[in-house]
């Protein structure tokens, strides 16, 4: 399948295997980015200057709604959603205490509902 001239979305952007999928589909495509680390955001600015970036932290719910607004300014619409964004701890049974286990669903189960709802009011 090859995206070209869409609008997407893509969380997570700045490492791993969303900063793959930006090298991937930049520049065929608009892209507009959610991170929250400045050094990599400007790093990322760097290597690709035409993606609209917003700053925000997934676990943060003011900071989401905040970013939307700014979405439902710059944009009418999306096309894709990459929902990427997550932190990911693997305890084993020997040596955790599973602290880490909230920081891990946290992301995953909060970001979903606010990536729709980015999605749908870029649709009203
Ligand atoms: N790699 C694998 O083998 C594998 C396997 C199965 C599933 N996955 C899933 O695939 C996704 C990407 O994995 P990856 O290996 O590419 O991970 P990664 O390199 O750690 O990248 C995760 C990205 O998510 C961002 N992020 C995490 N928490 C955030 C938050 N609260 N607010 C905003 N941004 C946040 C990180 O930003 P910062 O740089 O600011 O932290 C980073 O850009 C994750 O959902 C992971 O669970 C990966």
């Amino acid at each position: 399948m090859q995206l070209i001239n869409k609008k997407i979305l893509i969380t997570g952007a700045t490492s791993g295997i969303g900063l793959k999928l930006v090298e991937k589909l930049y520049p065929k495509n608009k892209l507009f980015i959610i991170a929250r680390n400045q050094n990599k955001i400007n790093e990322l600015q760097i290597n690709f200057p035409d993606i609209i970036v917003y700053t925000a932290d997934f676990k943060n719910i003011s900071e989401l709604q905040n970013v939307v607004k700014q979405l439902q300014l710059a944009t009418l619409s999306l096309d894709v959603l990459i929902n990427n964004a997550a932190v990911q701890y693997t305890p084993t049974f020997i040596d955790s205490d599973f602290k880490s286990s909230p920081l891990t669903m946290k992301s995953p189960l909060i970001s979903p509902p606010y990536a729709a709802c980015v999605i749908y009011c870029c649709r009203c």
